[in-house]
């Protein structure tokens, strides 16, 4: 019961690592924490009792990779989230982020493929739909050119594992997210941003807790009720139960393709004003912000149909946006008040 989690010391690999220490797997985490901190298995260990193994290397090394996998040849599944994530980084650093998504997946795939290990879930992003046509989005909606060489190495990486499964035998789960936010219940872990966050709920959390200034709201003269672009914001402890329930579909060999795709979504679309009034309620304190020109590459409102995820899956989000902005605050504060 053995579960390769790349990037486990992350923001939601942290969060899958307990659901799935939780459900009694056996959890081994690869990380290279250029984004995060070896003592989150630390916190992880608080939460479950238990404390996963952690090796430390570059997945985008080819003989580590070789070598870890052929050293952990009885792991029945990987989740791979460790990846670049900025958008704006992304454009900045182009190759930077081809080499380490692309190269780390076809290093993972190959190794899989020599030890004979067949299951894999991997981190996509609703990124992939671009501004759709057609609310909510679907899994069959079309896929549009990518805004940023980030979406595109998620695009790209779908498309390298679609075209492996047809020749190796292995399996995948490809996860589209929406907007995760929030944090474990016990605080002990979150989402921790390096510098200036660039997404939405940190920003807000840092600006209640003193570290920001202000919040600035990117543009209110979009097509939308209040203005504000609108979003699907999901608990990151969902998602979490989520990829536990991929990897159970994947072992027990429930799988109806060899690819599949799920959207992670609420089905529930959210405005920053509506998110911003939500964690006002939540939290007692006022928001200092402020209404700026748009941000480049922002999409107008995107949320999802989550109907194929909860048939297929029998996996459904539960957590209210009440409570996926108070378990960031308290996040917020336990972390503040620990460091
Ligand atoms: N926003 C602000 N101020 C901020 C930060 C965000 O107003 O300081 C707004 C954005 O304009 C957007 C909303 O809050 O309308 C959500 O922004 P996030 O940055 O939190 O999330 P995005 O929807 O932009 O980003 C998500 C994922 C990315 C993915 C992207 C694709 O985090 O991984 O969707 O659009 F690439």
């Amino acid at each position: 019961m053995k579960i390769l989690v790349t990037g486990g010391t992350g923001y939601i690999g942290s969060h899958t690592v307990v659901a799935l220490q939780q459900k009694g797997y056996e959890v081994v985490i690869v990380d290279n924490l250029s984004n995060s901190q070896a003592d989150i298995v630390d916190q992880i260990e608080k939460i479950t009792g238990l404390r996963p193994e952690l090796e430390v290397f570059d997945l985008a090394n080819r003989e580590l990779t070789a070598d870890f996998f052929r050293r952990h040849s009885d792991v029945l599944g990987v989740i791979h989230f460790a990846a670049f994530k900025a958008v704006g980084e992304s454009v900045e650093k182009p190759l930077y982020y081809y080499r380490n998504n692309l190269v780390s997946l076809m290093n993972i795939l190959e190794s899989m493929q020599e030890n004979n290990i067949r299951n894999i879930v991997f981190s996509s992003s609703c990124t992939v739909y671009g501004q759709p046509d057609i609310l909510p989005v679907s899994e069959k909606a079309p896929i549009k050119k990518a805004e940023s060489p980030y979406g595109n190495t998620k695009q790209i990486s779908e498309e390298i594992l679609q075209d492996y499964i047809k020749v190796s035998g292995l399996h995948a789960i490809a996860l589209r997210y929406f907007n995760p936010i929030g944090a474990h219940e016990t605080a002990l872990i979150g989402e921790l941003p390096l510098g200036v966050p660039n997404n939405l709920v940190p920003f807000i959390t840092q600006t209640a807790i003193g570290i920001r200034q202000e919040l600035k709201v990117f543009g209110d003269d979009y097509p939308t009720p209040d203005g504000t672009p609108i979003r699907d914001y999901i608990h990151v402890m969902d998602l979490a139960q989520a990829h536990v329930v991929a990897v159970q579909r994947m072992i027990g060999q429930q799988m109806k393709q060899g690819f599949e795709v799920f959207n992670l979504g609420t089905g529930k679309g959210y405005s920053v004003l509506e998110v911003i009034n939500a964690f006002e309620k939540v939290s007692g304190t006022k928001l200092n912000y402020k209404i700026v020109d748009r941000r480049e590459g922002d999409v107008t409102q995107v949320w999802a149909d989550p109907t194929f995820s909860h048939n297929e899956l029998g996996w459904k989000a539960e957590k209210g946006l009440d409570e996926m902005v108070g378990s960031a605050w308290k996040w917020e504060q336990a972390y503040r008040s620990r460091s």
